[in-house]
């Protein structure tokens, strides 16, 4: 059953809604004054929960983001509460030829990829694209009417014209920083993963991303929030195949 669900952001303009409207107390150093990683905890119904965010670049004053922070924060977040499921949150850029608008909040679909690993060697070539399978969270998305989308995972908030290639090959909707890294390392330790992810850019529009992000970050931060306590509050309390299946989760 569900009963521990730990959610990984990556910033904390991202987190900060959620951490106020669940009523959790402020991110601490759990892990170690060494690391830049924090975490609240706390409990909502029948479901503890912890929130993880990758914590702050003191060099440059800004958040870490990415997937080698993703990694770490995944690692240490799975073995220190041991949650039953972990959600990648946070916020992303969208394709609007694939119906996705500013501020559309998106549940993962069918598997995690990269865009960005370029690597013409067989068996290398998949390995480093991920091509990670995703829960089946269907069920919920129904439930819930959230849109789903393929999420893909690089290290540029701007495209590319390989990346969009790739993303297109892929059948890509959702262009993020974090999610198939937390997918990778949650399925080391066999824990079941999604991801729920708010549109900030649209990365097929002419107005360059970085723009859009900033000026979207509060509006889809907000959104976010809002589906992730629903997404909390249906997933708690079931298990992890209840998430296929609509009927098992509205009564
Ligand atoms: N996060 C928000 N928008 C993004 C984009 N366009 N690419 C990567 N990560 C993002």
């Amino acid at each position: 059953m569900i009963n521990h669900i730990c959610i990984i952001f990556a910033m904390g303009a991202e987190a900060e809604p959620a951490i106020s409207k669940l009523s959790l107390p402020e991110p601490q150093a759990v892990f170690g004054d060494h690391l830049p990683m924090r975490a609240s905890t706390g409990q909502r119904g029948s479901a503890q929960l912890s929130i993880v965010l990758f914590g702050t670049d003191d060099r440059h004053s800004v958040d870490h983001i990415g997937t080698e922070a993703a990694s770490l924060t995944t690692h240490l977040a799975v073995e220190r509460f041991k949650p039953n499921l972990v959600i990648s949150a946070g916020t992303a850029g969208g394709f609007a030829s694939r119906g996705a608008a500013i501020g559309d909040v998106y549940l993962a679909c069918d598997r995690f990829v990269y865009h960005d690993r370029r690597v013409n060697i067989p068996g290398f070539d998949r390995s480093t694209q991920g091509q990670y399978p995703a829960m089946n969270v269907t069920g919920l998305a129904e439930a819930l009417q959230l849109k789903q989308g393929l999420i893909s995972t690089g290290s540029a908030l701007d495209m590319h014209d390989e990346d969009a290639q790739a993303m297109h090959d892929q059948g890509a909707t959702i262009k993020e920083m974090e999610a198939a890294a937390v997918r990778w390392v949650a399925g080391l330790h066999n824990t079941p993963m999604t991801a729920l992810k708010a549109v900030t850019d649209l990365v097929d529009s002419p107005h360059p991303a970085h723009e859009q992000f900033l000026k979207n970050l509060a509006q889809a931060s907000h959104n976010l929030t809002h589906e992730l306590v629903r997404v909390i509050d249906t997933c708690a309390g079931k298990f992890i195949e209840d998430l296929a299946n609509r009927s098992a989760l509205v009564d």
